[in-house]
């Protein structure tokens, strides 16, 4: 079952502005979804909408099953909310607007006060409980919207940008708690620009572009059609060469996009072994750092090519302390997604 299905849904603003464009999303119960996009695509504007605090213009949207114009009140007793812009009452104290969400959603009085310590202690704002919001800094209001949007238990949580500005520690905590919720069944919709963050905690994946849904998978399944299309283009462009007539496919681009980068740190340094390496077939370039480390361009192609590298080294009596090799990232899959825009659809 879905937490949120939505169909065309759009948003145009008073100016003619078109934020969303007949956007079609499905979100699985229970899932942690992650909503990348570059600033202005659309994705404040869309949690806005499955909120309820604006309208659709057009389309629809369901959270929980509730129809978000039709049923708004059931939509908002499932859900939870970190805006991207804190909006709690700033004049009151960090408790006084807990106890104010909790009051709103019928959180029962019995329970109500240990639930929001207990929140606190988990975020770590209990010592600033009694100063009023105007009074916090950046991190701390954070933390102080994160316990009164989580105290009702929401079945689906909207997290709005919510490790911005909160320091590691904290943002580790968050993620912890992000998971303990999943775990209990609450679905998350979290809005990212952190890729880390999204790879690491989220089950699926959408990226919306001026407004459109423009890819759509795990972050795992985003990362192999990356290299999949990238092949292809290799492909295409090779062809094009082999043609002799095509010139304009640039050698530069054609090998980034075929290789990948391995780094190698040995226990100590062997010019003798960089020398083998470097003469290796799958090899296609070697730099050493400063640090010591080998860092490789290989063929991303060959599956031999890593286990070849290896068998070189080993070979020559090189003992490896550290060795990574870089897939393409999800800040590939973003760039890639997002880059052909047509200006007219940003102003
Ligand atoms: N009230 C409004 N009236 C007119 N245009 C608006 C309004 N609110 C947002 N927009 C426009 O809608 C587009 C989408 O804005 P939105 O806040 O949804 O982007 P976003 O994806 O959340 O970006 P960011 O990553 O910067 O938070 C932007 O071009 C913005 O200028
Ligand atoms: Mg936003």
């Amino acid at each position: 079952m879905n937490a949120i299905e939505t169909k065309d849904l759009t948003k145009v603003y008073s100016n003619n502005f078109t934020a969303v464009n007949s956007l079609n999303l499905e979100i699985p119960k229970g899932s942690i979804f992650g909503m990348l996009g570059p600033n202005g695509a659309g994705k404040t504007t869309t949690i806005k909408m499955l909120t309820c605090l604006i309208q659709p213009t057009s389309g629809r949207a369901t959270v929980g099953g509730y129809d978000v114009e039709k049923n708004p009140n059931e939509v908002r007793n499932l859900l939870g909310m970190v805006p991207q812009q804190v909006s709690l009452y700033k004049d009151l104290t960090v408790m006084e607007n807990s106890q104010m969400c909790a009051d709103y959603y019928g959180v029962p009085k019995d329970e109500r006060d240990s639930r929001i310590l207990d929140l606190m202690e988990l975020v770590d704002i209990k010592y600033a409980k009694d100063k009023r919001i105007g009074q916090l800094s950046g991190g701390q209001k954070q933390k102080a919207s994160l316990v009164a949007s989580l105290v009702h238990r929401p079945d689906i949580l909207f997290l709005d940008e919510p490790t911005i500005g909160l320091d590691p520690t904290t943002k580790r905590t968050l993620w912890d708690l992000i998971r303990e919720l999943n775990d209990d069944g609450h679905t998350i919709i979290l809005c990212s620009h952190d890729m880390h963050e999204v790879d690491m905690l989220c089950d699926n994946v959408g990226i919306i572009n001026t407004g459109n849904l423009v890819a759509y998978d795990t972050p795992q399944g985003l990362k192999d059609a990356l290299l999949e299309s990238n092949r292809q283009e290799i492909t295409e462009a090779l062809t094009k060469i082999s043609d002799e007539s095509e010139k304009s496919v640039s050698q530069d681009d054609l090998e980034n996009l075929s290789l990948k980068k391995m780094s190698v740190l040995l226990k100590s340094r062997d010019d003798g072994i960089i020398e083998t390496i470097s003469k290796s077939d799958n090899v296609k370039s070697v730099e050493v750092a400063r640090n010591g480390r080998i860092n490789l361009r290989i063929d991303s192609f060959d599956d031999m090519a890593v286990q070849n590298v290896l068998n070189d080294i080993i070979s020559s009596g090189g003992i490896i302390t550290s060795i990574y090799t870089e897939e393409p990232s999800l800040e590939d899959v973003f760039i890639k997604s997002t880059s052909e825009v047509n200006e007219d659809d940003r102003a």
